[in-house]
């Protein structure tokens, strides 16, 4: 019997054989890494199986959403109370996708420390920080998708720093909302950005990116002797391996997170609410925190001015920094710059993430039971959790009479 399953594998694999190149690909699989690799070098596959994880669980998601703001907060909390598993696969994808952004910077941060975006890995470089923007594009379009109130600010919050860009900004704020409220084509664009236009860029960009891991060859440690470059482990069956413990582990984390930590779901977005105090996600707070720096005429020095500069400084890294390839704390100017960097997006994050709100105040207001407005002038004037994208008099009526419209 055993013989006979033997034979017909056999028989398969030499079917194969004749119609595919396998020898070749076997051939190019078993091909020896550098010696000195790590387990950092693990982290752009686990990046890789995160993004699959999240197209998967994304997908499932899909079945019950509805991009519309009569259905998207009623679906999303059929999906959490109603739909078996629905709560865990909801889980798996919110987490999921900070877990993506962590797994992704630790990545850029180890290509980083061994100085491998250096020649000839430029564009593979390059192709990451396409990357990274995607990662956070992702992020940013799937928080508006549950329609609740800090769906809703954010996402005014966001489109209201994409207009201050000059020139091009109100442009853009006006495609991103699909006019000029934000609304049902809003909804429907984001969707269509997080699950169409996003994942396309991504898969396309992820597959040039690893083209060119491929084509270069891994860039190893610069411990590395040139004879070292080719006498490591073979990628297959051994990196593989390693990989795939590494993506193990880190589902296991992932699902128990989900299983046991609830996916925040506030009240359906209510555009009238003018006192909501908006939050981005954590991994936007620290540009959210960096905004209260700069107000009034300076408004768009922290909007436009630093983010812009500082992703064009990280695209173009590898041509600014020619120094000659050495582990990081071999290379004073880059490892303080990047520690200046990664300590001040720290510092940034937590003071965002712990700064006031401005519903903080609510208990004085309370007390004083001071009209709404006046109680908004007071904390901006006390330049207390400033916040400059107040909605006026104005938009709230705007936004009242579209609802009314549409009830
Ligand atoms: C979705 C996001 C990403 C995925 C799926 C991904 C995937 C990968 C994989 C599988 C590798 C080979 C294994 C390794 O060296 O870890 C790799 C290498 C590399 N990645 Fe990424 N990556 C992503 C984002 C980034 C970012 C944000 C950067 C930097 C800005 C970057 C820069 C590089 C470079 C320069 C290499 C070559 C490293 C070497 O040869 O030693 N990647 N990437």
């Amino acid at each position: 019997m055993g013989a006979r399953k033997d034979g017909r594998l056999e028989g398969w694999k030499a079917f194969l054989r004749e119609r595919l190149p396998l020898a070749s690909v076997d051939t190019h699989l078993r091909k020896p890494l550098p010696k000195h690799i790590n387990l950092l070098f693990s982290l752009g596959s686990l990046a890789m199986f995160l993004l699959l994880l999240q197209a998967a669980t994304g997908a499932f998601l899909a079945f019950y959403y509805s991009p519309s703001p009569e259905h998207a907060h009623n679906a999303v909390t059929y999906i959490s109370e109603e739909v078996p598993f629905g709560a865990f696969v909801r889980g798996l994808h919110h987490w999921g996708a900070s877990a993506m952004v962590i797994i992704v910077v630790l990545h850029l941060l180890r290509v980083v420390l061994y100085s491998s975006y250096k020649a000839p890995r430029e564009l593979t470089w390059i192709f990451g920080v396409l990357l990274l923007l995607i990662v956070l594009g992702f992020g940013f379009t799937g928080y508006l998708l549950p329609w609740d109130e800090k769906a809703y600010w954010a996402t005014v919050v966001g489109v209201e720093i994409a207009s201050t860009a000059p020139g091009l900004g109100d442009f853009v704020a006006k495609v991103m909302r699909g006019g000029s409220e934000i609304g049902a084509v809003t909804l429907s664009r984001f969707y269509a950005l997080h699950t169409i236009w996003l994942p396309w860029l991504a898969f396309g960009l992820v597959g040039v990116h690893l083209f060119f891991v491929r084509y270069y060859g891994s860039s190893g440690t610069p411990k590395n002797t040139p004879e070292e470059m080719k006498t490591g482990k073979p990628f297959y069956p051994h990196q593989v391996f390693e990989d795939v413990v590494g993506m193990l582990i880190l589902f296991v984390v992932l699902a128990a997170v989900a299983l046991f930590v609830p996916v925040p779901l506030e009240d359906v977005a209510d555009p009238t609410n003018a006192d909501y105090d908006p939050r981005p996600e954590w991994y936007f707070l620290f540009l959210f925190q960096l905004l209260k720096y700069f107000q009034g005429p300076f408004e768009i020095i922290g909007t436009f001015v630093i983010p812009t500069v500082g992703m064009l400084l990280l695209l173009f890294l590898p041509f600014l920094d020619r120094s000659e390839r050495a582990v990081l704390w071999k290379r004073p100017i880059a490892l303080t710059v990047t520690s200046v960097c990664v300590v001040g997006i720290v510092v940034l994050t937590i003071l965002g993430g712990t700064s006031k709100k401005l519903e903080t105040t609510d208990a004085a207001v309370q007390e004083t039971s001071q009209p709404t407005e006046q109680i908004q002038t007071e904390t901006v004037e006390e330049g207390e959790a400033v916040f400059d994208f107040q909605l006026t008099d104005e938009e709230i009526e705007g936004a009242k009479a579209v609802e009314e419209e549409s009830q």
